[in-house]
């Protein structure tokens, strides 16, 4: 039960559960009823690492490592079952601390070796996951291919498809969470040193292990040598050994939410995902909210390179 396995994902906003539910019907997949499951995800410095307790069903620990970007993608699992679940998640969360809690209606539906799950997850609403399983051996073409045509009969649309996974988005829906976040980030403006500009700018990014990484800018006397608050950020999260933004805050001085420069927005796209949010503040108060995606449309990454 315990080696990897590989799969290929997708996962999207469902706006018509109902509908989406009557085409896997339609298309013969196998209903297996509804199942209700509690994720603990625990903090760790790569990949995932979550307690599964379903009913119907026992505990599995679950640990996978996928690929950011949001088109259909190789995800590699272990699965391991676990018989004292209360247990289990008292000790991972003694040594490694919980990351988020997300609960979720399930209902499971297969066809031809893809599982279909028609998700409501509580505070977040309802989605729609295809996970492709491969044999062993597969060049994964055949998973690729069985999800694309599930994917355009479910009539799921590029703009709903998401790569973040529901701890993501439980830790972003989190009031307290962004509030946190952009605490973060006015700190960091606080001892921003720009005494040339006089435009402080703090931010702060989260990484998908719930910490999170600060920086400021930085100014010289010799003009062009100043650093943006971004570079800075990223590079204590590069540090301290994360590679992943879930979510980023800016706040610059003045009455107008901070933008980040054009580089900037370029250096924040290396690693985080388009559909991922970024906070605009400034420091008198003023808000906007947008993803990356926004900021920097049809934007080159590290995808393009061979
Ligand atoms: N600045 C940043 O730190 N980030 C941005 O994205 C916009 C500009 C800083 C650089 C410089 O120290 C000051 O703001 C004025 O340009």
């Amino acid at each position: 039960m315990s080696a990897p396995r590989r799969n290929v994902e997708l996962k999207a906003t469902d706006p018509d559960p109902a509908r989406s539910l009557v085409v896997c019907l339609e298309l013969g997949a196998a209903d297996e009823g509804t199942l209700f499951q509690r994720d603990t995800y625990f903090r760790v410095p790569e990949g995932r690492l979550k307690l599964r307790e379903q009913e119907p069903g026992g505990a599995v620990l679950i640990q996978y490592r996928r690929a950011d970007h949001p088109e259909a993608r190789e995800s590699r699992y272990r699965l391991i079952e676990v018989e004292d679940a209360g247990a289990t998640r008292s000790a991972l969360d003694e040594a490694l601390g919980t990351l988020a809690i997300v609960e979720k209606e399930r209902r499971l539906l297969l066809w031809e070796g893809v599982r279909i799950h028609l998700d409501k997850v509580e505070g977040l609403g309802s989605f729609v996951e295809l996970e492709g399983v491969a044999p062993e051996r597969s060049d994964l073409s055949g998973e690729h291919d069985r999800v694309a045509r599930l994917t355009e009969a479910l009539g799921i649309e590029d703009s709903t498809i998401l790569s973040d996974s529901y701890s993501d988005l439980v830790l972003a829906a989190a009031e307290g969470g962004r509030e946190q976040l952009i605490a973060a980030a006015r700190g960091a403006l606080e001892r921003a040193y720009a005494p040339y500009s006089r435009y402080r700018v703090g931010v702060a990014l989260r990484a998908p292990d719930g910490s999170v990484h600060v920086g400021a800018n930085v100014e010289n006397a010799a003009y062009p040598l100043g650093n943006c608050a971004e570079a800075s950020a990223i590079g204590a999260m590069v540090a301290a050994g994360r590679t992943k933004i879930v979510e980023a805050a800016v706040i610059g001085d003045g009455e107008e939410p901070c933008v980040p420069c054009g580089g900037c927005r370029q250096r924040l796209r290396e690693f985080m995902p388009l559909d991922a949010t970024v906070h605009l503040i400034a420091e008198k108060g003023a808000r906007a909210s947008m993803t990356l995606e926004e900021l920097l449309p049809r934007s080159f990454g590290p995808e393009y390179l061979p």
